[in-house]
């Protein structure tokens, strides 16, 4: 049995409290803000609307272009927004993360903008915007095969715990802290998984359970969001 405790009292399987809303941009074509705990984000969706330049278009399927920023004042410690090697490796993981339920045949030679501001962060930020980001698809009418729900498991020492705060990304006891975003389709399909740190096989396939049944959550609250919007 684990002693683990965490520095918030959660329980090892416990998220963060999740908010949700869409249509936060009014003037975006869709727009979403998913926070949890003190992670927030927004996502702004623009288009379809043709690629410039006109080299860059695929005459076959349109192109997702996902810009993810840290705004300034986001952590404690001011930092340089914009793009740096961070933000562009996030920019492009959130592409890979959304793309495989976009139905990017419909609209050909054509670019879908995500712009994803991190206005404050507590850790899970990529996780947060995909989250943000895939609510604002579809609140722009994007056609999508299925929801995308993203969601971080972590070990602290030994213990698998989900959605790992800042304070636990610098677990420095034993072990020290893993942390593994991973996001999922409802339907349950991988589309992201990166890991940093070291976990045996046996508890990567424990914590990816554990993933699964997070995400269900999450997905749950995008829903919810999504339909509320809907019916207003
Ligand atoms: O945010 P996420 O967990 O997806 O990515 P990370 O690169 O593992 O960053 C973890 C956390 O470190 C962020 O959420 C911020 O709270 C913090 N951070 C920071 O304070 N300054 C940076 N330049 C980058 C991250």
């Amino acid at each position: 049995m684990t002693t683990l405790k965490r520095p918030d009292g959660r329980k090892v399987d416990e998220l963060r409290p999740i908010k949700a809303k869409v249509g936060v941009v009014p003037n975006a074509d869709g727009s979403a803000m998913f926070q949890s705990g003190d992670t927030i984000a927004i996502a702004a969706v623009y288009g379809p609307k043709k690629m410039h330049p006109q080299h860059s278009q695929n005459p076959e399927k349109g192109t997702l272009r996902c810009t993810y920023n840290m705004n300034s004042f986001s952590v404690t410690e001011r930092i340089r927004s914009g793009p740096n090697k961070r933000a562009m490796e996030i920019s492009k993981i959130t592409e890979w993360a959304l793309e495989p339920v976009l139905m990017l045949d419909k609209f050909p030679s054509q670019v879908v903008d995500v712009h994803i501001n991190i206005i404050q962060a507590d850790a899970g930020t990529r996780c947060a915007g995909i989250n943000a980001a895939a609510m604002a698809l579809a609140h722009a009418g994007i056609p999508m095969r299925d929801m995308v729900s993203s969601i971080s498991v972590g070990k602290l020492d030994k213990t698998i715990v989900v959605d790992l705060n800042k304070a636990e990304e610098d677990w420095e006891e034993g072990e020290g802290p893993t942390d593994i975003p991973v996001s999922l389709t409802h339907s349950g399909e991988i589309t992201h998984l990166q890991l940093d740190g070291k976990i045996s096989g046996k508890q990567l396939n424990e914590a990816i359970t554990m993933a699964k049944k997070a995400s269900e959550k999450v997905y749950e609250i995008q829903k919810k969001a999504l339909k509320e919007a809907l019916e207003k």
